[in-house]
């Protein structure tokens, strides 16, 4: 018989709410760490937006009711106060407003970041080098972790701030930021924590987190689309933080429509930019209320459960999976190598098995809606492919 909590986790994830998302009826999706799948609530919400731009054209109130509704429900996610929230374009447009408010000319000159940063962040830290900063670079120990040792042998009173991916979109490897965040604060260096591929199939909690700005979009597990993000920014450090990359949507007052000053937002809007994309907030909110709906701590108990499965059966199949076994230093996301990932890809593909790659390994990423069953059809498509698993 199933216990009680096995009804509640029943109740909003996995079979419970696969209904939701059609592209199950002709697919097994695991490509969540590109793209969440489609739900009905967000077509709905997006078709809301036109019917609405159809009706009555510019739409303006409820435009700025729905950019106010998704940095409130990015702040219940992060456990975080509204105020402490910007609302961004990408993580690109945060994280470019973050680094534009450090003075980088001084003795405080240096970004260190893990190897597992996304792009966009190791581009925008060598940008700053035009700004005087000198860039470090974090390198995982030989069984591809990233300790907080290595960072604390990098951090010294030159650091100005220190970047530490949650989860690597890589390999799957989880950051232990908090303890990257003690180091890095115990040198008076700040510390941005991109929880892109984790949040929403990862408890996050800004409050224990440690780290001094959380960013992250709605691509992924947050079940929105492109265009869309957030920044959570430590609010004791916002004040002295006045970003030279900015818009009029980050001024103390939008409708003053004033030329003749710079007077940034006094809370984390001082972050946002220009007019918000729209329809990307429509479909974050309608994506995000799912998500909240099931409940991280469900939604992560999950994903754990498929990801010990999807790893045990890698390791059946002697197949070398490069993210860590202990469920505490991973989340929602498997890699495991190939002798040619492109053909591996493509031969899933062929199955309708949706997955990814980054380098010589496949991507499977497992989100609320995924079931056993999607593992292990992946496991018996990867048994007939094992030539291509390295
Ligand atoms: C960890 C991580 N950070 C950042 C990004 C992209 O950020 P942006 O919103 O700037 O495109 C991605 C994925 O696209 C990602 O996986």
């Amino acid at each position: 018989m199933a216990s009680t909590r096995d009804v509640d986790l029943n109740a909003s994830v996995g079979a419970a709410i696969r209904g939701e998302f059609p592209i199950f009826e002709t697919a097994t999706y695991l490509n969540s760490c590109s793209q969440g799948a489609l739900s009905h609530r967000v077509r709905d919400a997006v078709e809301t937006w036109l019917a609405g731009w159809d009706a009555n054209g510019a739409e303006w109130d409820f435009w700025v009711e729905r950019n106010e509704a998704f940095r409130e429900a990015i702040a219940r996610l992060l456990h975080a106060e509204v105020d402490d929230v910007a609302v961004t374009t990408s993580v690109s447009q945060g994280v470019s407003a973050l680094v534009s408010a450090l003075d980088l000319a001084g003795e405080r000159n240096r970004i260190v970041i893990s190897e597992y940063e996304f792009p966009t962040i190791g581009q925008i830290a060598h940008a700053q080098e035009l700004r005087g900063a000198e860039v470090v670079h974090v390198r995982p120990d030989s069984d591809g972790s990233i300790p907080p040792e290595r960072f604390a042998e990098a951090i010294d009173e030159r650091t100005a701030l220190v970047c530490c991916t949650t989860l690597s979109y890589r390999s799957g490897h989880r950051h232990d930021v908090a303890a990257i965040a003690e180091a890095a604060h115990a040198a008076g260096a700040l510390v941005l924590a991109d929880s892109y591929q984790a949040c929403g199939a990862v408890e996050l909690d800004v409050r224990s987190l440690g780290a001094d700005a959380v960013t992250g979009g709605t691509v992924k597990y947050l079940l929105g689309t492109a265009g869309l993000g957030y920044m959570w920014v430590r609010p004791e450090v916002r004040a002295r933080l006045l970003p030279t990359q900015t818009g009029w949507f980050a001024d103390e007052d939008i409708f003053a429509m004033s030329i003749a000053d710079y007077s940034p937002h006094a809370s984390a809007r001082r972050f946002d930019s220009g007019t918000p994309p729209v329809p990307s907030l429509y479909a974050a909110v309608g994506g995000l209320s799912l998500v909240a709906e099931a409940g991280v701590p469900t939604i992560e108990e999950h994903v754990q459960a498929l990801a010990t499965r999807l790893l045990d059966g890698l390791d059946e199949l002697g197949a070398a999976a490069v993210t860590p076994r202990e469920p505490e230093r991973r989340g929602p996301l498997v890699c495991v190598r190939s002798t040619d990932v492109g053909a591996l890809v493509a031969a899933l593909a062929a199955e309708r098995i949706i997955a990814s790659s980054r380098e010589d390994k496949l991507r499977v990423a497992l989100h609320l809606y995924n079931v056993a069953e999607d593992v292990d059809t992946l496991l018996d498509a990867l048994r007939r492919q094992r030539p291509l698993l390295a």
